[in-house]
Order: structure tokens, then sequence, then C-alpha cells
């Protein structure tokens, strides 16, 4: 065949770790003649699928760059003066460079393991201090999905912390109407009124106040008589704000607001058809233990020194189910590095230059658009304006259309303009010159301008107070400084560039480079998610496509790609099936059945869809018990509404039962909700869709190769069967509003969630093709098994499936050798830290164990040497156990060691320092040595830092050093 000398399954040995040679002495260790076999072995017979995926075959890297460069080229990219909460920015190139194309960065995983991650940790440090200190407010988290979300999250957050008994939460007119959406979705399951209106007409008896600041159409308001009577009343004040704005503007925190929230995208992260992006969050002290998502706090180590880790809410949805604050688990981890290290690359003068150039070129723009006769509304304003265009709008839309200008469209007869740091004065002229010429007048850019005395903040509202004060803003100077700062932080890491990461439920596989290039193609980065849509062509074609492969791969029938997180996917594939239950007149129908073993966010989410949670019991082999399965199907009756099942179980095995739970549930007139987070087992080998679930979502940043990003970004699309569809997530218009007739609203701002990111999964499965997805899967569970096989000498592996075969992960039980040496699971994940590991999941979904997923991508030298190391472990563990070793004062307790652990002069303990640092030769070769020893979480939490350490510890640092 001709198609043969083409290279187009290259990409396939190189995505998939074991080349055929490993993979036959690895089949041959578990006893299996070959794939094949082994996973007519593991997976059931009733659900597993016949013949090949409806995929196209498998493509060269440079023939499926060259089709998506292609794809890319149908967006129109126009000069945007839409705003909106989404503004143009200039990368700083040293970050675009060293961060968001730097795998050191993009494929490291969240922080929950600190030793391994004290640079990314530091980096998300500074974001919350540079969102500290500009909201003026006194915590701040890293990060939030997005403006919308945080809005919604504040909204959780203000409820929790008010005094009002009141239903109500009262949000300005002037918020971006994508954000009223959003809340309102949210509304829906947590019983509260949102009530939309203007302020300046008095507030309603109310929890809770969203105020834009500035608005979103420009205008500028002091808030602060508003903000008094509001908290007379009960009420907690949020403020949604613009931190550029901020540079200039009296803080939040200044005026009395108790929560300001916003999204950190024109800090340096690309608009990219409206995400992925940092939202922010910050608060005043007294809301900090309700706050949610994830914080990084300040403790020390088992040395007495300085160290970072996140607090408080780790894991908080684990520990707190349907009680927990939110559902936010990934969150947007790589994007708040980013905008944290544009805060740090421009420093306080920067960045204070940056919003004065916006705001005088906003002024300028106000006083030559007043010269050609077009009025602005409000003297107050920062970077937009709205201008009363009367007649001429549509001509002047026209005019700007035909210079490739997008300008918001408010009204029939006005429009808006934001202006950005990309704006310069050519492009303002050039601004002019359209709307010169839609009201018949003509401009004359090289004449003698002026710029006008003042910018358009009131004297009231101009900011006293410093910015960026802390020492970290102004450390670096030169890219030189910068390049070695990334650097330096990368280097403390552990990521994917470097070592396995065995967490299971994770899927830390491969992101392959050609994967991640285009998603800085300017053709998928510049575009704004408000465009007009016909400008979006591209995105369109890439959605479509994404969408009907990921339809193939599940077996469902429609897909939303919107919600920006595994989490939202599940409140999205709630939402369905509540709206489902509600138009067939079933409202009774609120509870969510969910196994003992189901991941912390199931619960969360259940929550925030309105429903009550009852737990499943699991049966002895880690399984949803079917007899206590059916008796709470009889408990809840007519009130079932669904069961979130997660498949391959939490546990790492096909249930056997999965097709008659899923039966069980449809009789009693639920619905099953599959969760699709584990679907790297399942690709090409089974689809959800077709044995029995209704809904499931899937964990791009998982399957399908979007890289962790230290926590984020992720993509989290909801997939249902056709019933079901009606009622998947809202999209917004070009205006921002849900238009009339939608069923559901949108669970994210942005009309398509995380668009820029979705090249990674389309290009992973067209370089894949139908034969490389099947195989990855295949391997995905050899390798598991692999482990299993080989370790189930040392350590008792939990839960099996058929055959004694585990799914695609394994869970290693540590709880006896906890028990007979008081060695714990934890020791072991820091004592890995020593052999270059990154640790398995710990005590996830069992307390005391290890889960350990090693995914396709890992080739066989890198599972021996992982195996290795654990069996070296366990020669360790042994000699506490047998009294050889001090059972406090042990390698595995002290673990891990750092360099100045070691370089002591008298060395007490009763190891050597070359056991401690170098216990398998090979890793004389490359050793990595953590930053900082075993850290503190109690002390960290129990004194809570939320931002870099306060100026003065710098201070006595530099008086203490001599000179
Ligand atoms: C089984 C399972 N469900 C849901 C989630 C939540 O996904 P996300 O972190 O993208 O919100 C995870 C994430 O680890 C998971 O493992």
């Amino acid at each position: 065949m001709l198609r043969e000398l083409d290279p187009h399954t290259d990409f396939i040995p190189r995505h998939i770790g074991p080349a055929a040679a490993d993979q036959a002495k690895m089949l041959s260790v578990i006893g299996v003649a070959d794939l094949h076999s082994l996973v007519q072995e593991v997976v059931p017979p009733s659900i597993l699928k016949r013949g090949a995926l409806k995929l196209p075959a498998s493509r060269s890297e440079a023939d499926a760059l060259a089709e998506l460069k292609e794809i890319s080229g149908r967006n129109q990219v126009f000069r945007n003066y839409i705003g909106q909460g989404y503004y143009g920015t200039h990368v700083p190139n040293v970050i675009l460079r060293n961060i968001l194309e730097n795998p050191a960065w993009y494929t490291a995983y969240t922080p929950y393991q600190p030793e391994i991650s004290q640079g990314r940790l530091e980096a998300l440090l500074n974001y919350q201090t540079m969102v500290v200190d500009l909201t003026g407010l006194d915590i701040a988290n890293a990060s939030l999905l997005d403006e919308g979300t945080a809005a919604a999250e504040a909204m959780g957050l203000a409820r929790r912390g008010s005094r009002s008994k009141s239903k109500v939460f009262f949000a300005s007119v002037h918020c971006h109407p994508q954000t009223l959406e959003v809340l309102r979705t949210r509304a829906v399951g947590l019983d509260i009124d949102v009530v939309v209106g203007d302020e300046a007409q008095g507030l309603p008896d109310c929890f809770g106040v969203l105020l834009q600041y500035p608005h979103s159409l420009g205008g500028i308001a002091d808030y602060r008589v508003l903000t008094e009577t509001a908290h007379a009343h009960g009420a907690v004040v949020t403020a949604a704000t613009d931190l550029l704005a901020l540079a200039l503007l009296v803080p939040p925190g200044e005026w009395g607001a108790d929560i300001a929230i916003g999204s950190a995208q024109r800090f340096g992260v690309p608009l990219g058809f409206g995400g992925p992006h940092a939202g922010f969050m910050a608060c005043k002290d007294a809301f900090k233990r309700n706050m949610p998502g994830r914080l990084v706090g300040v403790s020390k180590d088992s040395q007495g020194g300085p160290a970072l880790r996140l607090a408080l809410q780790t894991r908080e949805q684990h520990i707190r189910r349907e009680k927990a604050t939110s559902n936010i688990c990934t969150a947007q981890v790589l994007l708040a590095v980013m905008a944290g290290m544009y805060a740090v690359w421009h420093g306080p003068v920067g960045l204070k230059r940056i919003a004065e150039r916006v705001a005088y070129l906003t002024a300028f723009l106000g006083k030559s658009l007043g010269e050609l006769g077009i009025g602005t509304s409000g003297s107050a304003y920062f970077d937009t304006l709205l201008l009363d265009t009367g007649a001429h709008t549509s001509a002047i839309v026209q005019a700007a259309q035909a210079a490739c200008i997008n300008l918001r469209q408010v009204s029939a007869t006005s429009l808006a303009v934001s202006l950005d740091e990309t704006v310069t004065v050519a492009d303002v002229h050039a601004l002019l010159q359209v709307f010169a010429a839609g009201v018949g007048k003509s401009w004359d850019a090289a004449g003698q301008h002026q710029l006008p005395a003042d910018h358009g903040i009131p004297a009231a509202l101009l900011r006293a107070s410093p910015i960026l004060s802390h020492p970290v803003f102004s450390r670096v100077r030169s890219e030189t400084d910068m390049l070695r700062y990334l650097r330096g932080l990368a280097d403390k890491d552990l990521a994917l560039d470097r070592t396995m990461i065995p967490l299971g439920s994770c899927t830390m596989k491969l992101n392959a480079t050609a994967e991640m290039i285009p998603i800085t193609w300017p053709e998928f980065g510049a575009m704004h998610p408000f465009a007009p849509t016909s400008q979006s062509q591209g995105y369109k074609e890439l959605i479509d496509r994404l969408s009907a492969a990921l339809c193939e791969i599940t077996g469902y029938d429609s897909i939303s790609l919107q919600p920006n997180s595994g989490a939202q996917g599940e409140f999205a594939g709630l939402l369905a099936i509540r709206g489902y239950h509600q138009a067939s007149g079933q409202h009774q129908r609120n509870v969510c059945l969910i196994p003992a073993s189901a991941h912390g966010t199931n619960p969360a989410s259940a929550q925030m869809a309105g429903m009550d949670v009852v737990v499943v019991a699991s049966d002895e082999n880690g399984n949803v018990d079917v007899a206590d399965l059916k008796a709470k199907i009889a408990k809840v009756g007519d009130r079932l509404a669904a069961l979130m099942i997660t498949y391959p179980s939490t546990h790492g095995v096909f249930e056997l039962a999965i097709t008659e739970i899923c039966a069980l549930v449809h009789e009693a007139g639920g619905q099953v909700y599959l969760d699709g987070a584990n679907m790297n087992a399942m690709v090409g080998l089974a689809q959800p869709g077709k044995f029995g679930s209704d809904v499931s979502h899937l964990n791009l940043h998982k399957t399908f190769c979007i890289p962790h990003g230290g926590g984020g970004p992720g993509v989290g699309p909801v997939a249902v069967r056709s019933h079901l569809a009606p009622y998947l997530p809202g999209i917004v218009n070009e205006a921002g509003q849900l238009p009339s007739g939608a069923a559901v609203g949108p669970v994210s701002a942005a009309p398509f969630g995380s668009a820029s990111i979705l090249p990674i999964p389309y290009l992973y499965i067209t370089l894949m093709g139908s034969e490389g997805l099947l195989e990855a899967t295949e391997v995905a569970i050899l390798n598991a098994n692999y482990i299993a096989a080989r370790l189930q000498k040392h350590y008792p592996i939990l839960y099996a499936g058929r055959n004694g075969r585990v799914a695609h992960e394994c869970i290693l039980d540590i709880r006896p050798i906890k028990d007979s040496c008081g060695i714990s699971a934890e020791d072991i994940a820091k004592r890995l830290v020593d052999y270059g590991f990154h640790a398995p999941t710990m005590s996830f979904p069992v307390a005391g164990t290890l889960m350990v997923e090693p995914t396709e991508s890992e080739g066989l030298a890198e599972l021996d040497r992982f195996i290795d190391a654990m069996i070296a472990i366990r020669g360790e563990i042994d000699a506490v156990e047998k009294g050889l070793s001090d059972a406090q004062d042990n390698v595995l307790k002290n673990a891990p060691h750092t360099a100045q652990m070691l370089m002591v002069t008298e060395w007490h303990h009763d190891y050597t320092r070359e056991q401690a640092a170098y216990p398998l030769s090979s890793l004389r070769d490359g050793k990595y040595w953590p930053p900082v020893a075993r850290v503190d979480n109690a002390y960290g939490d129990r004194n809570l830092i939320c931002s870099c350490p306060p100026i003065e510890s710098y201070i006595e640092d530099a008086a203490a050093t001599p000179v």
C-alpha cells in the first residue's frame, strides 16, 4: 500500500512507553500470552466493545499539525476592543518560553507533596501576594476557574459568612453579563434567589451583594457608603474587579468590600477564545476558613526551615464531602503562575506604567471621540468607554469590521470600547478613523493632538497606597534575573520531565510536544470569546471534530466542552439530570446515591446541584455493595435522582456488576452518572454511553493529554445520551447572555470554557488514531498489572477484579506495615523522594494505602526503576520490623533527606549518609535533592500565613547578613 510509505504511525510508539519486546517480557511476568488475552481477563465481557472505534487512522505529527494549522487559519483574528472581562495582553516572552512552553512547569502535578513542589508553591504564593496587594484584602487563594465561577463561589462564601437570613443575592446590573448567567446557574441548586438590579436604586434585603468595579461598561462608582449600608443589614459585599485597574484605583479592601474576585487573564495570559485563565478570590481574614479553592501557606520543615505547602483546603472535598466549601479541585495553576510572574516581571513601576498608559490612551480616545461628536456616558472610567453612537451605530460597526476591528455592541444606539496594554497610539488613531468614517467625518492621525491632562479615574478613587510593595516584585530587573529565577524554581520540583509520576486516579501520561505546539499559535491564542461567531470558524471546526471523536469514544450522543474541570463537568452533568427530571414532572427526585469510595468532588458537586447525598457501601472487594445499593434504592423510593459511580472504580477494578447496577437504577427511575476520570482504562475497549450510563464527564487533563500544569488547567467535558442533551450547559451569545429557551445556564464564563487547550486532546486523538488509542488503553492495563504482579510479594494489592487482575491502577495496602512497625504510607511516599520519585496517590480512596497508576507512557525501564525503589524500601521497612533500625530514627521516618541534612559534621543516626541519599547505586547519576525536609502541615494550618512572608522578615535577614 502507498500509505505505508508515509510515517503515519510514528507517533504511537513515541507515546506508548514499552516497545513490543518489552511488552512481551511484561506479559510473561504476569503470565498472559498477549495483550488481547489480558484484556479478555480484565474487562467484563458484558461491556467489552466489539469492533474498532470509528475514528480515522493515526497521522504523523507533521501531517496532523499541518491540518490543524489550516483549521486554525479559518479563525479571523481581529483587533479586539470588546473587553467584557477579556483583554489583549503581551505574554512576556520570557514567561511564554520558560513557563507556558516549558514541561518543567506544565507537566507538574498539583503540589500535594510539598517537598518536591517548592518551586510552584512559591510561584503560587507570589500570585496570592499579588492578589492580596492589589485588592487590599487580607488573604487570597490560588486559584479559581474564571471570573464567572469566582463570582458564584463568592456567592456561596457570602452565604456562609452572612448574618442575614435572606435567600436573596443581589448582583449589580453593571456586572459582566456572562458573570450574571453563571451566578443564575449556580443559584439554582443552592436555593438562592439572584436579584439583578441597579444598586443606585437601593439594595433589597439580601445576604450578599456583588458589585463590578469598574463596571462592565466602564463606569466607576464609589461604593463606600453602599458597602456600609449593606454591612449594617448583615450582607457580605463582593467586588468583581480588574487587577490592572487596581494599580490606579482605591482597592476594594480599602473601601470595605469583604471579598474581591475576578480574572487574572490580562496579566500575560492569552485570550484563547475564553480560557484557560486564572480566576482569583481574596477576602477578609474573618472568611479565610470558609474560602473555596486551594490556598498556599507558609509552614516549616522537620529541620525548622521555612517551607511551603497547601493549607487547610488540601483535599477538602475528601474530608468534608458534601459539606465541602466547593467542588473546586483542578484549578488554573499554570495560568496563575504566569499571572503572578507577570507581576514579578513588570514590578510595581512597570505595572503602574502599563495601567497609566491604558488609562491615558482611553482618556485620549474619549476626548477625540468627543471632537468627532460622539459622546461618552459618565465621566469616571479606566479603560472602557460607553459611547452614544445613536443612528451611526451600524455604520460604525461596519467600518470597524472592514478595518478588522471588533467593538462591543451594547444596543442599537450604543457601543463600548475597551483598551488594553497592547493598544498603541497608532491603534487608537486607526480606531478613531473607523468612528470618523461611521459618522461621515475624517480623522487626521497626523494632526497635533494633545493628551488630556487627566485620565478618567476620579480623584476620590485614586489609589494612594503603594502597589506590589513586597520585595519579590522588585527582585527581577533584567531578563537574566528572571530567567534564573524561573529556572531556579523549576529545579526545585519534580515533574514528568524528570520522572514517572505514578499517581493513581490522575493519569500522569505523556503530554507530547506536538500536542502542545498549537496552543500558542496566535490563530487560537488571540481570539476573543465574544468576537462575532463568523470569525471563530476554525474553533468551531476544532470543537465539532473533537466533540464527534469524544462521542464515538464514549458512546454518548452529545457533549459539551464548556466545563473547565472534571468537577465542573460533574456539576453540569448533575444539572442535566435535574433538568430532565423536572421536565418530566419529577421534581421530588433529588437524591444522589454515591459509593463511599467516590472521589470527594462527587458529593460536593451533588450538593451544589441541590441534591441530597446518600452513601452506598462498598463490599470487601472494593465493589459497590449491590445489596446495600438495592436497600438504598428502596429506601429513597421516588426521590432517587441518580447514582454517581466511578468506572473502573476508584479501587482500580472493573466491577462485574456494572450493567446490573445501571439497570437497578434505571428501573427505579434514576439516572446513572458515570464519573469518567478513569476513562484511560476504557478508550477503545468499552463505551459507557452504550453499557448503561446516561452521563459522564471526562478529564481531558488525564486521559486526553492536557498537562496538569501543577494543578490545572483542565477541561471536563460532559457527555450525555440523547434524552439529556437538551439540558447540557447553555451557551451564552456574543453579548454574553443566555439565549431565551435554554433549559440550563452556563457553568463557565466563556462559551466554550478553556477552548485554547482543545488542540491538545484533538491532536492526541488524531496522532494516535483508532489503533493507537486502543493500544494505549491495553498497555495502560498491562503496565498496572505488571507493577501489581512484581510488587505483590512485597506489598499486598488491596483489590483485584476478575482473574486476580487490576485495571489501570493498583492499590498497595500499607496498613499491615503500619500496624507491625509504625511505618506509614506517608513515610514511604516521602522516602520515594530520596529515590527520585513523586509519590503515588496517598490515602485515596482508602486511608493508609498508596494507589499507583503508571499509564501507558512509562516504559519498562522506568517501571522497573520504580519497582526496584519500592522493593528496596520494603527492605528498609523489614529492618525496622525486625528491630535492626530504630522505630523512630530511620531512613523512612526522616525522609526526605536534603543535602543540608547530610552535610553535618556530626552524624547521629544509625544509618549512613550513603544509605540516606544513595540507597540504589543508580541514583548517583542525576540525583534529585529535595529543597526542604518533611513539611509540617499541622504547624502551617495553626499559624496560617498565605502570602509571601512580611517585609520585616527580609529586613531582619538583611540585618543578620554580615557585609
Ligand atoms: C475520580 C475522579 N473524579 C473527579 C475528579 C475531579 O476532577 P477535577 O480535578 O478535574 O475537577 C477527579 C480528580 O482527581 C477524580 O480522580
